[in-house]
């Protein structure tokens, strides 16, 4: 039977380094949050952010900005928190409405301060392995399995999955920790044989369940990104679930994470940790 990795307890771990860090150095940290629209998934991701801030000692600055706002006024506004020097982090939830065009809006984002790690720099410092902000998902996933005490240099890794946000930073992640990477996609010529070569076996797909003991090697450590809403009346009361059939993988894994309380908690623990940093180099991340 697989070792569940408990990624509430790891999150919860980091959350509290940072909430003492900054404590004990008496930081001033302020992270910028806005919201365009009223998205009820977005609200709630934007109030968890908060909640968060507020545990670390980080102050948080929320904007709520109409459904109709336009790109100007947006850019507008994050032209303005990147030249406050209280702004340690400016953080602009996703999606956003269709008249804003999304990629303008990261690339507006000084670099110094896109903890989210999505912008055109810190992508490319990510990539060149120089300094940058990376995106929380992917490096939460580094940090389950470093404090789980998973060694990744030399292993076989397959991620499933070639998002901007999870998937390509997840590759080269896994290849500055020295494991040997393939990324596998919807096109990827037999699936299962190529997951199958993993010894960690990360799966970013998006769909519910997809991925069975058919896909996993015998021992092998299984890391699921995906969460998908499900119907309880119809699946024992369950309301989540991942992209990896946890209860068919579970007995064919050594380690694998759950849906919900693996990978999902870490993102926003990796956020604060990134505020911080962001913070401690006083705008020199870069
Ligand atoms: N929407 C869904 N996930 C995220 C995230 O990690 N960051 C931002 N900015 N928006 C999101």
């Amino acid at each position: 039977m697989a070792k569940i990795i408990d990624g509430k307890k790891i999150s919860s771990e980091i959350r509290e380094e940072v909430r003492e860090t900054i404590e004990k150095q008496g930081l001033s940290v302020t992270l910028a949050v806005i919201l365009v629209g009223d998205d009820p998934a977005s609200r709630v991701y934007v109030g968890n952010k908060k909640k968060a801030c507020e545990y670390c000692g980080i102050r948080s600055l929320t904007f709520e900005l109409k459904a109709d706002t336009t790109e100007q006024s947006l850019l507008e506004l994050i032209r303005r928190l990147n030249e406050d020097s209280s702004v340690n982090g400016i953080l602009v939830q996703l999606p956003l409405p269709p008249q804003i065009h999304t990629e303008s809006v990261i690339e507006a984002i000084d670099p110094k301060k896109d903890v989210d790690g999505f912008s055109r720099a810190s992508v490319g410092a990510l990539s060149i392995g120089a300094k940058g902000f990376v995106s929380c998902t992917p490096a939460g996933v580094i940090q389950l399995l470093k404090r789980s005490g998973i060694e990744m240099e030399g292993k076989e890794c397959v991620i499933i999955g070639r998002s901007n946000i999870v998937g390509k930073p997840m590759a080269m992640l896994m290849l500055r920790e020295n494991a040997t990477v393939t990324v596998a996609h919807s096109r990827t010529k037999e699936l299962k044989s190529v997951c199958k070569r993993a010894d960690i076996l990360i799966v970013a797909v998006g769909k519910p369940r997809m991925v069975n003991h058919e896909y996993v090697k015998e021992g092998a450590v299984v890391i699921d990104v995906g969460i998908h809403r499900l119907d309880p009346s119809e699946n024992n009361g369950k309301t989540l679930c991942g992209d990896v059939d946890f209860e068919d993988v579970e007995s064919h894994a050594s380690f694998i994470t759950p849906v919900p309380g693996g990978v999902g908690p870490m993102t926003i623990a990796m956020l604060m940790k990134n505020v911080l940093e962001s913070a401690m180099e006083g705008g020199n991340a870069l």
